[in-house]
């Protein structure tokens, strides 16, 4: 069976890199990597595929930066080629970004069988991109991948028959784990070790990128102000998207960073990151799989964003969703500081195996089967 594998941006590469893994377990199954360059950077892209082990693509589309039409256009137009080239059983698409729908779409559109990972995922919140990329994927994939029961009930409601959803944990906590067990420090750049050696016990990480928070002056001025206040008890080491770095410029923002206690880095590689969050005490941050890695380890994380598309990390795990609220965000903070933090344990089936069930669930006769049925 051949399966296209589609990655495009940063958070695609730690999701794709454990099944590929799996994959090449399955001699049955014949694996064509698609990069779509919807991200580029080596600090974006590049640094991604070496650290997580990921094969070089087989096909690059280079479709770089753009609107979201045109980005998405796009990756349609030289994804179509791959498509009719290689002829594939499926097609693999996993999370919610433009690569994502504009493949999706396509392979349909060839009668292509679509497979989406991490399907189900539901916000409400319409004004978020890539709620519409989750929703308009999902209407026309074929075999849903969900990471926890409440996205498998989603597609249950929306009317998606349920023998065609499957709950299977989540590819990113098994990224997440494999990398645990193989990081030494030998690995991490110095720059990154050096850093960590000058922090206190306690300091925090923060990440932030979406377009809610980072396109409006008033919502990253209200975050960094709170967080000014709470780097005087914590340091806060903050990576910065390359989005989110134009804004703060544009902004003429760059004056609220330049405090000690804050300090700004480019993105960092996954393990360098990694080897940083994971032992800190707290996780501020509006990424949905940050949200997610910090509950498999048990981290404290507040989560900037009015709502998440992933309610067991508030429900069981260690997440709580705070919005922009600079009141609520610093008297949390500050609790995490002390060490006082809510109950928290890790999802069901987060247990670094969701790639393997993904493998076998597709590999087995059943679904071939039902793979044939909606080819004619
Ligand atoms: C995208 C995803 C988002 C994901 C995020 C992770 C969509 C709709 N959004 O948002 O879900 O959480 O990736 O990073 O797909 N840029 C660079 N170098 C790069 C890539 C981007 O400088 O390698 C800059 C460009 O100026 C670009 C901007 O960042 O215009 C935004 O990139 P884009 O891919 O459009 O969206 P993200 O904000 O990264």
């Amino acid at each position: 069976m051949k399966i296209i594998l589609v990655a495009g941006a940063r958070p695609n590469f730690m999701k794709i890199a454990p099944i590929i893994r799996a994959m090449n377990k399955h001699p049955q199954l014949e694996p064509v990597l698609v990069h779509t360059g919807q991200h580029y950077d080596k600090n974006m892209s590049g640094t991604f595929f070496q650290t997580l082990g990921i094969p070089d693509p087989h096909y690059n589309l280079q479709v770089g930066s753009g609107s979201h039409a045109v980005q998405t256009a796009e990756v349609m137009v030289r994804f179509e080629e791959v498509c009719l080239k290689e002829k594939p059983d499926v097609v693999m698409v996993v999370g919610d970004v433009n690569s994502t729908i504009a493949t999706g779409l396509t392979a349909k559109k060839l009668h292509i069988t679509l497979a989406h990972v991490e399907a189900g995922l539901r916000s409400g919140d319409r004004s978020m991109p890539e709620e519409i990329n989750r929703l308009a994927t999902d209407a026309i994939t074929d075999l849903f991948f969900t990471t926890e029961l409440q996205g498998t009930k989603n597609l249950i409601n929306e009317g998606h028959a349920p023998e065609s959803v499957h709950f299977v944990g989540h590819v990113m906590i098994d990224n997440l784990f494999y990398q645990l067990q193989n990081l030494s420090e030998s690995t991490i750049s110095t720059d990154v070790v050096q850093l960590k050696k000058s922090l206190p016990e306690k300091y925090i990480c923060m990440t932030l990128h979406r377009p809610s928070n980072v396109d409006s002056r008033e919502n990253i001025s209200k975050i960094f102000d709170a967080v000014r206040e709470i780097s005087t008890r914590a340091p806060v080491v903050f990576p910065i998207h390359p989005r989110t770095l134009k804004n703060i410029e544009s902004f003429g923002l760059k004056p609220l960073l330049n405090t000690e206690n804050i300090i700004t880095t480019s993105p960092l590689d996954y393990n360098d990151f990694l080897y940083l969050w994971k032992d800190s005490c707290l996780v501020l941050t509006d990424s949905g799989g940050l949200q997610e890695e910090a509950t498999a380890l048990r981290i404290p994380c507040l989560t900037m964003r009015e709502n998440t598309e992933r309610p067991v990390t508030a429900e069981v795990g260690s997440n709580i969703v705070v919005g922009t609220d600079g009141e609520k965000i610093k008297r949390l903070a500050m609790e995490a500081i002390e060490g006082k933090w809510k109950e928290c344990a890790v999802p069901e089936l987060w247990d670094g195996r969701a790639s393997e069930r993904i493998v076998c669930l597709i590999g087995e006769e059943k679904l071939i089967c039902y793979n044939v049925v909606k080819k004619q």
